[in-house]
């Protein structure tokens, strides 16, 4: 056995894995989000540590075999987020998150400091508020004696990671989403870090998504129940883990998931292409691989957004139940999903949402259905990047909460105009981490090997032509609407 921990943004989730790739066990432990002001989001990492190692107790306690069977550990994390820890290793202050809007200003400063292109042609990616660099000259500027202590930064899996073993390490997926790694070159960018003031001392240790870290500590193993032969595995982002979980480890192979962000990913051989920065570029769980990739920051978010505003005591189910019954464009209303910014193809923190085109005949149904095409839309915007250079889109593996409903799986199918795939298990994150560990255990020779035992297609969903061409009308207007909306939050 081996077990997949998903840190997420709302809850860490621990699985338990056999050799065939079934899901043994599963528990998941949520946490909150510390909102001290707009724009502000945090999480306390002594947190996500304590939930795991429950996680991790009840998984192994709930397990009818024998926990000395189990082998391998390994990780999938939200990507981005600033953990700082002293010389003594100790936190220093919350982690300060992936989806965390206030460093508008640093950003700037790092265009300044680094030069748009010369920046592009090192990491591959433009300076965005969500990116770990810029958390570090937030902490610098405003927190300069707490800075001043730092001895170290990692990213939040990394955390877990060394909670487990006592061994401070990242890897090219997590440090990919930095902004100070050399991406094509796989080392940390002395340069940027000398240029924007980043002692590169506070940068750890680089190792493959792979890689063997160590076991656990005794302590650790007594806490858990985990025996103490577990092989601790490095990990990767939560995104180049969700790839590896659905098979995204060959090219032409696309991915769509939709969790609270939402992400369109697409497998690169190499890391020679330049989308100019439109999409994210980074290094894949799989060694000397890469991923392009388009965000959208409210996209799960913005259904339960209107949820807790609309429909607090209900389920996302009967939320959902009665979408079927609305045509495709939800009788004249449309919706754009920035209720916390956007991210591709505008990087844009300040942008905020909108309904428009409301009828009084409207039923809460309507907007419901709208919510989820207004996600999809912006999803469809990095796809046609990606098509736009070159790739051929015509099949997507859809994963996370917009797979769990059918007919988001058409609608996914009509507005990107191409085949959706559904996978047997849509575990995802959790999933690819599990992959690491088997591959790490030596279970397989390949990662793709791993995917293609672990998982299967269960049904395929078709694009429905007359709805692909309303949806094609729609998305003219869609796209219209950023720009007329955009002094109303400037
Ligand atoms: C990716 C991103 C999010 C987080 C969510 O760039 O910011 O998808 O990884 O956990």
């Amino acid at each position: 056995y081996v077990i997949g921990i998903d840190l997420g943004t709302s809850a860490v989730k621990v699985l338990l894995v056999n050799q065939q790739g079934e899901v043994c066990g599963e528990v998941a432990k949520e946490y909150p989000l510390i909102q001290e002001k707009s724009g502000y989001s945090e999480q306390d990492p002594h947190l996500w540590a304590e939930k795991t190692a429950e996680a991790l107790a009840e998984l192994v306690q709930s397990f009818n075999g024998d926990a000395e069977d189990i082998e391998g550990i390994s990780f999938s994390g939200q990507m981005h987020g600033l953990v700082l820890l002293d010389e003594d290793h100790h936190i220093l202050r919350n982690a300060i998150l992936w989806n965390d809007t206030r460093t508008t200003a640093e950003c700037g400063e790092i265009y300044d400091a680094v030069g748009k292109d010369r920046l592009l042609q090192i990491t591959k990616n433009p300076a965005l508020e969500g990116f770990t660099l810029p958390k570090l000259l937030w902490v610098k500027k405003h927190e300069a004696a707490l800075f001043e202590r730092a001895s170290v930064f990692m990213l939040p899996k990394d955390y877990l990671r060394y909670a487990m073993t006592g061994n401070i390490h990242t890897e090219f997926s997590d440090a990919a989403g930095t902004l100070l790694l050399d991406v094509s070159k796989k080392e940390w960018s002395n340069e940027i870090c000398e240029l924007t003031g980043i002692n590169p001392d506070l940068c750890p240790p680089l190792v493959e998504s792979s890689a063997f870290i160590g076991t656990i500590t005794p302590e650790y193993a007594l806490r858990t129940g985990l025996p103490q032969s577990v092989k601790v595995f490095a990990g990767g982002a939560d995104n180049a883990c969700g790839a590896i979980g659905s098979g995204i480890l060959a090219d032409g192979r696309t991915l769509c998931s939709i969790g609270t962000s939402g992400v369109v990913l697409s497998y690169e051989e190499n890391g020679d292409k330049d989308f100019d920065g439109k999409v994210h570029y980074f290094n894949h769980g799989e060694e000397d691989a890469y991923y392009t990739m388009g965000v959208t920051l409210a996209a799960g978010y913005s259904l339960s957004w209107f949820k807790n505003i609309f429909a607090e005591n209900e389920n996302f189910e009967s939320l959902l139940a009665g979408i079927a019954e609305v045509p495709p464009g939800s009788n004249g209303l449309l919706f754009t999903p920035y209720v916390a910014g956007e991210r591709t193809p505008y990087a844009d923190a300040v942008i905020r949402g909108s309904f428009i085109g409301m009828d009084a005949s409207h039923q809460r149904r309507d907007f419901v259905r709208a919510v989820l095409e207004g996600i999809t839309f912006s999803l469809h915007e990095s796809i046609e990047i990606f098509r736009e250079n070159g790739k051929t889109i015509d099949s997507i593996v859809s994963i996370g909460g917009g797979a769990k409903n059918e007919e988001w799986l058409q609608m996914q199918a009509d507005i990107f105009n191409a085949d959706i795939i559904k996978l047997s298990s849509e575990q995802g994150p959790g999933m690819g981490a599990a992959m690491l560990a088997a591959y790490g255990s030596g279970w397989f020779t390949t990662l793709l090997q791993c995917a293609d035992a672990f998982t299967s297609t269960v049904k395929t969903y078709k694009p429905n032509s007359e709805n692909t061409v309303k949806y094609q009308e729609l998305f003219s207007i869609y796209k219209q609407v950023y720009a007329q909306t955009k002094s109303l939050n400037s």
